[in-house]
C-alpha cells in the first residue's frame, strides 16, 4: 500500500534505453544517452531485483524499453523470471519491428503477454512517426499472435494532425487480427514542444471520431490485464477499443497500481513526476537484498498522488530512458 491506499504490484522494468526506431514523443532526436552502457543492468541484476520485488509482492511484471528486443538476452531473462516464485503475470511493451522472429522464442521462454506499438498502418506516415518500416510491425504482430500469447493487444499514441485518419484502419485491423486496441493519450515526455495544445488529440474526441463509424458498447467491467484503459466493445466490427486518458481523466492516478524501474537502476514511482530512488547503487555495492527492500519501500512512501504532467512540467529524462 502507498500513502494514498494504492496497492502497488505491477512493476515496469525498462532493460535498455536503446531503440531500433526514433518517435519523437519518446525520443528527442540525438539522443545518446545510451552510450553509457556500464550504468545498464545486467541480466543478473535484473533477475535479482525482480526476486526481490516478488519477495515484497508485486505480482505483475512488464519488459519494456527503449526496444527491449533490441537486447540479446530478453528470453533467458524471461525464462528466469517465470522461475521466480509470485511472478504471476509477466508481459512485454515492444514496437514489434524485431517481433517477426522473437515471438516464438519468447511464448516458450514463458512470456504471457505482448503490447505492441502501433500508430498508423500507412506506410509513409508510420515511417514519418516512427523512422521504421510497418510492414516489419505488421508481420510481427501477426506472428504475436500465431506464437499462442494469452493476449497480444496494439498501442496507439493519439496525435491531432497527425494520426486521426489512421484510427478507423486502426481498428478494423485490431478487428481483424482479433486483438483489442488502446488509444493514448500523448504525454509530454520529450521535449515540451512535443505536445502542444495544437497536436494534443483527447482520448474523448478520439471517440466521437469512432462514434461517427460505428457505435460503442462500454464495457466497465473489462479489464484486460493490469493497465489504466477503459474498454469499449465496437458495436458492428466487434472491435474492442481501449481509451487511455493520462492527461484528461482527472480520475486516472488514482487507480494507479505501478512503480518503474529505469534501464540505469533508479525506481521510478511516477513516469510524470522527477521522483527518482537509486537501486543499482546499491546493488552493486551489497550482496544482502535487505537495502534493496529498503528501497523499495522508500520509493513506496514517496509515490505521489498523481502525475505532475497537468502542470508546467519539463521532462528531463526522455521517455526511452524511463520505460515506455
Ligand atoms: N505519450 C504517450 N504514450 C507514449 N508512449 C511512448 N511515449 C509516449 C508519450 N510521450 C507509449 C508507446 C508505447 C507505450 C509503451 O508507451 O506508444 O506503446
Ligand atoms: Fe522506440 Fe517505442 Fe519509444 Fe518509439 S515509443 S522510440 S518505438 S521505445
Amino acid at each position: 500500500m502507498d500513502p494514498f491506499g494504492r496497492h502497488i504490484d505491477y512493476l515496469r522494468i525498462s532493460i535498455t534505453d536503446r531503440c531500433n526506431e526514433r518517435c519523437l514523443y519518446c525520443m528527442p532526436e540525438g539522443y545518446k544517452g545510451w552510450e553509457n552502457r556500464p550504468e545498464h543492468l545486467t541480466a543478473a541484476e535484473i533477475i535479482r531485483i525482480v526476486r526481490v520485488a516478488a519477495g515484497l509482492g508485486f505480482r505483475k511484471f512488464r519488459l519494456t524499453g527503449g526496444e527491449p528486443l533490441v537486447r540479446n538476452d530478453v528470453p533467458e531473462i524471461v525464462r528466469a523470471m517465470t522461475e521466480i516464485p509470485g511472478v504471476e503475470c509477466l508481459g512485454l511493451s515492444t514496437n514489434g519491428t524485431r517481433l517477426a522472429a522473437l515471438a516464438p522464442p519468447l511464448r516458450a521462454a514463458g512470456l504471457r503477454t505482448v503490447n505492441v506499438s502501433l500508430d498508423a498502418l500507412d506506410a509513409g506516415l508510420y515511417r514519418r512517426i516512427t523512422g521504421g518500416d510497418v510492414n516489419t510491425v505488421i508481420a510481427g504482430i501477426r506472428a504475436a499472435v500465431a506464437a499462442g500469447f494469452e493476449r497480444v493487444k496494439l498501442n496507439c499514441v493519439l496525435m491531432r494532425g497527425v494520426n486521426e485518419a489512421e484510427l478507423w484502419p486502426l481498428v478494423l485491423f485490431a478487428s481483424e487480427h482479433g486483438v483489442p486496441l488502446r488509444l493514448i493519450e500523448l504525454m509530454p515526455l520529450t521535449r515540451t514542444d512535443v505536445l502542444t495544445e495544437k497536436n494534443f488529440l483527447p482520448v474523448g474526441e478520439a471517440m466521437e471520431l469512432l462514434r461517427q463509424r460505428d457505435e460503442l458498447i462500454p464495457q466497465p467491467d473489462r479489464r484486460l490485464g493490469w493497465g489504466p484503459a477503459k474498454y469499449f466493445q465496437l458495436k458492428h466490427t466487434g472491435a474492442l477499443v481501449g481509451f487511455i486518458g493520462a492527461l484528461t481523466n482527472l480520475h486516472f492516478c488514482e487507480s494507479c497500481n505501478k512503480m518503474r524501474l529505469t534501464a540505469d537502476g533508479k525506481i521510478r514511482p511516477c513516469l510524470g513526476d522527477h521522483g527518482e530512488i537509486d537501486l543499482r547503487a546499491a546493488l552493486r555495492a551489497t550482496d544482502s537484498d535487505d537495502a534493496l527492500r529498503e528501497l523499495f519501500a522508500t520509493a513506496l512512501r514517496q509515490k505521489p498522488l498523481e502525475h505532475q504532467f497537468r502542470g508546467a512540467y519539463q521532462p528531463c529524462r526522455p521517455m526511452t530512458a524511463i520505460g515506455g
